[in-house]
């Protein structure tokens, strides 16, 4: 089954189309990126797919199932997104305790106290960060929290839009290690959106190069490491990468 399938999806904000019939399948458990220039489309597709674009024609589907215009809290609980700002997700005046929380309590969820405390654990946080306030962490350590809060429900699928850009360079890596070992342990698909195409190397087995709101190409990372785009504009995104300018003169 795919985890998510998209079929001649075009999205608009009002009046203007920003993408333009994207087809694309994501297998379950692949981890498949989307690139391109900024305003290409790419969050775009994600908050569709999450239910947060409410101007779309054509088809979603996630895990076998085909997303409506209305409310589903079910495909909702198997689909959760991780935003760029960590600070901007999370709630000022709430303690991590609180947000990791709110999920179970919204979805009438037991045990609470002891899941809050085996995900703290999962995403590499100590205990002593429970009560704590967001701006009371740092940077990394509130993208652990947000991870955190994304996995609460025990998703099937992560929509990552650019999870590490806001982030320091020294701790960029720690939260890709994170998102890979997270991955393994949970069986988890991912759609990642990036700039970094390193960032697509380390952790995503496809990608697809976006731009003026169409997918240009899907590629296997084999391809995106050994610089063997079909497409030019692909190669012109692939020299424009810092460390990758070789690969294409
Ligand atoms: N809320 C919005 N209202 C109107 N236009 C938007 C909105 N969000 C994004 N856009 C426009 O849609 C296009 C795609 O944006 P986006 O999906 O954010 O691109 P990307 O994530 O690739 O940078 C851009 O032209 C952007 O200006
Ligand atoms: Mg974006």
């Amino acid at each position: 089954m795919n985890a998510i399938s998209l079929n001649n999806l075009d999205i608009s904000y009002g009046d203007s189309k920003v993408v333009h019939g994207v087809t694309l399948d994501i297998a379950e458990g692949e981890s498949f990126a989307l690139v391109g220039e900024s305003g290409s489309g790419k969050s775009t597709i994600l908050r569709a797919i999450a239910g947060l674009a409410p101007d779309w024609t054509g088809e979603i589907s996630v895990l076998g199932k085909a997303r409506t215009h209305g409310i589903e809290r079910a495909v909702a609980r198997q689909v959760q997104m991780v935003f760029q700002d960590p600070y901007g997700s999370l709630h000022p005046r709430k303690t991590i305790d609180a947000a990791l929380s709110e999920p179970l309590a919204i979805n009438g969820i037991g045990n609470r106290g002891e899941r809050v405390e085996t995900m703290l654990k999962a995403v590499g946080l100590d205990q002593r960060f429970r009560f704590r306030f967001p701006h009371q962490l740092s940077g990394g350590q509130r993208q652990r929290v947000a991870i955190a809060r994304a996995l609460m429900l025990e998703p099937k699928v992560l929509l990552l839009d650019e999870p590490t850009s806001a982030l320091d360079v020294s701790v960029q890596a720690e939260i890709l290690n994170l998102l890979k070992r997270l991955r393994r342990e949970q069986g988890l698909t991912y759609l990642l959106v990036t700039h970094n195409l390193p960032v697509v190397s380390f952790l995503c087995d496809r990608l697809a190069v976006m731009r003026h709101g169409r997918i240009v190409e899907v590629a296997d990372v084999a391809q995106l490491k050994s610089g063997q785009l079909a497409e030019a504009y692909s190669m012109e995104l692939l020299a424009a990468t810092e460390g990758h300018a070789g690969a294409a003169a």
